[in-house]
């Protein structure tokens, strides 16, 4: 049962007594923080009562309460401080309540009222290119809405709307007709196609630091000129003076600073003998792998042939990492898909007066903001908009979507906005659209995540290191063991995997997902503290205890011993254990799901107060025994269902 949502259910059309809009201040209506405030505490009496005159908001939340009738589950409300309402859940209604949870397979999660059909687009990389820490978060974030989704009863669609179209082909086909190495494309054509896309953006990069250096140097001299104008002119003392002095010095400092990396990077290439004169024959080579572009889009033979060879080798290769991460998805529809629909899109948008000409180009111009959005470029070509325009059209009219969640990079916002103000206008109207954007993955000196050498760090790479690190760890726990080792050698990489790859996943969601964090491999891996690791312990230690006292997990559950809450922590345990439900709601509805990570984190934390308070195979009486076994149960059901819901597995012994 959704207990959260039963109670402000109760709430709510009393509250239209003092307000039109009950459900702007509901949330108000919030778990406790503290059991000393109840199970549940209501804040809304406060905002409510400074809109009517003469009203305080303790009588407000007094006549509230009066009229509130939860008296079949809760004890008396209780009104407190300024206004505060406090909730708290029947003790007996509480036990009959996790009782019911012994026998239900769904662990009192009720399924979605309306279930609707949602698309989740996630991990979506541009291929070609193998998969890097950043393209983690989209897949692991989208994952987790995705199961959560699903579990809640929704139709969910995961699109892997894959980035098969853009201009990265147009320089690794450039690359490929000019600088091909033929036996390592054999061995390893993704490595390869890898290789000729770093060396084609390398030399492209290259002429356009040279074409614009010169002007970044005319700038620094021109703020050097006035700032020597100031300083010889204006009057020294003056603080509006001083201040503009130094913010132009430091200006030019950052400029200059700029400018010796661009120098630095020119040098670099040009003391490599054989990029050098790669450059030197090729000056055009930005349009060059535009124009291959262009003529792939155009559907040139020689270059779709090209095209139909690299797509399945790179495909291969992301699918290796998808496998590992145990991650799946329903569909894969790139952005090539949806290229010869691309034409009409635009058609569509004119038709509708949405779209018009603006310099050539074709744009859509939506209030409120600076930039337009781009369906057509001036050389003709559509845009990652113009597909995304598409992309919506297909999933509302084809996969009859209700709603759709894209996963990706907080950097894209304004495109997301630009693109769901232009649907708006376009149709589409009962299609709810959400972008769930997402910070950076920063290194321990705070910028973006990068290896020794600058460059991005590869997926791949990031998981071995963190399954080997898991190994070590394992490994090391399994020989201190008092009785000796425990685990073979399988087991322990076995383990491993589960502990390494979860480390990782957990680590990504546990954020506030707007927020970029730092990568840290201690934190991540530690057994105390918000880890996976933390509950993977907790779920093996409930594992452990019916192994000790012999006893069948699932046995237990069937005979359907009585349960007793009688202890505080046992009381706060259970709770716990029944807000499961509405804290998957709440992470449907943001999909956000570092609710679902902190609320295992505070089970976990439950879980191990109890544990060190009361007894459970040494309880005294065997009614108690049983009672606190099938606590232990349902604790180590939530976890796994909560972890397995992140995309994380548990296993039974560590
Ligand atoms: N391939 C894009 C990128 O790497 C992400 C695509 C996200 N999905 C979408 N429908 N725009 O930036």
């Amino acid at each position: 049962m959704n207990i959260l949502a039963e109670i402000r259910s109760r709430f709510e059309p009393v509250l239209t007594e003092w307000t039109d809009d009950p459900s702007s201040v509901i949330e108000m209506l919030k778990a406790s923080q503290d059991a000393k405030f109840g199970d549940y505490q209501a804040n809304f009496a406060m905002p409510l009562a400074a809109r009517i005159p003469d009203l305080k908001p303790r009588d407000l939340a007094t006549q509230i309460v009066e009229k509130v009738d939860l008296s079949d589950f809760c004890e008396p409300l209780e009104v407190a401080g300024p206004g505060f309402i406090n909730i708290k859940l029947k003790q007996e209604w509480l036990n009959t309540q996790t009782q019911n949870l012994v026998a239900d397979e769904r662990l009192g999660v009720v399924p979605a009222e309306s279930p609707q059909k949602v698309v989740v687009d996630f991990s979506a990389p541009n291929v070609a290119k193998p998969m890097h820490v950043g393209h983690l978060r989209s897949t692991v974030i989208g994952d987790a809405n995705y199961r959560v989704l699903k579990f809640l009863g929704h139709d969910v669609v995961g699109d892997n709307h894959i980035g098969d179209w853009g201009t990265q082909f147009g320089m690794i086909i450039f690359g490929y007709k000019h600088f091909l190495n033929e036996a390592a494309f054999d061995e390893a054509p993704v490595t390869e196609l890898a290789r000729l896309y770093r060396l084609v953006n390398q030399l492209s990069d290259y002429h356009a630091t040279k074409e614009t250096l010169p002007q970044r140097e005319n700038d620094i001299e021109q703020l050097e000129a006035k700032l020597k104008s100031l300083e010889s002119s204006a009057d020294q003392t003056d603080k509006k003076i001083q201040k503009q002095e130094k913010k132009l010095k430091s200006d030019i400092a950052e400029r200059k600073s700029d400018v010796r990396s661009m120098q630095e990077k020119l040098t670099e290439l040009e003391q490599n003998e054989d990029l050098h004169s790669k450059a030197v024959a090729f000056p055009d080579i930005a349009r060059q792998a535009r124009d291959e572009t262009a003529n792939l889009h155009a559907g040139d033979a020689e270059n779709l042939a090209l095209w139909n060879q690299f797509l399945p080798a790179c495909l291969e290769a992301i699918q290796n990492v998808y496998d590992r991460l145990d991650i799946h998805f329903d569909m894969a529809l790139g952005e090539s898909y949806y290229h010869p629909m691309l034409a009409d899109v635009v058609e569509s948008l004119k038709q509708k007066g949405l779209a018009k000409e603006s310099q050539g180009a074709i744009c859509v111009f939506i209030d409120g903001f600076k930039a337009p959005f781009i369906v057509q470029k001036q050389d003709g070509a559509f845009t990652y908009a113009t597909t995304d325009l598409a992309t919506i059209k297909y999933r509302a009219e084809e996969l009859k979507a209700d709603r759709v969640l894209y996963v990706v990079d907080s950097r894209q916002s304004e495109h997301f906005q630009l693109l769901f103000a232009t649907v708006n206008e376009w149709g589409f109207q009962n299609l709810e659209l959400q972008h769930v954007s997402f910070g950076s993955v920063l290194g321990k000196d705070g910028k973006p995540l990068k290896t020794r050498a600058g460059d991005n760090v590869g997926l791949e790479s990031l998981l071995d290191e963190s399954i080997q690190r898991a190994y070590a760890i394992i490994a090391e726990n399994d020989d201190a063991k008092p009785e000796g080792p425990e685990l073979s050698e399988d087991r322990r990489q076995e383990i491993a995997k589960i502990i390494g790859l979860g480390g990782i996943k957990y680590a990504d969601l546990k954020h506030n997902r707007d927020s970029d964090y730092m990568f840290d491999w201690d934190k991540m891996l530690a057994n105390r503290g918000d880890t996976a690791t933390y509950m993977q312990y907790a779920y093996a230690r409930v594992c452990g205890i019916f192994r000790k006292g012999e006893i069948d997990r699932v046995t237990l559950r069937e005979n359907q011993s009585a349960l007793k809450l009688q202890d505080e922590t046992e009381r706060a345990l259970a709770l716990q254990i029944n807000r499961y439900s509405e804290t998957l709601e709440s992470v449907a509805i943001e999909a956000r799901p570092n609710y679902l990570t902190n609320y295992l984190f505070e089970l976990s934390n439950l879980f191990s107060t109890f544990y060190n308070q009361c007894p459970v195979l040494k309880a005294e009486e065997e009614q108690v025994k049983s009672s606190r076994l099938l606590l232990c149960d349902l604790t180590a059901r939530v976890i796994d269902n909560g972890l397995s819901l992140l995309g994380i597995r548990t296993c039974e012994r560590m």
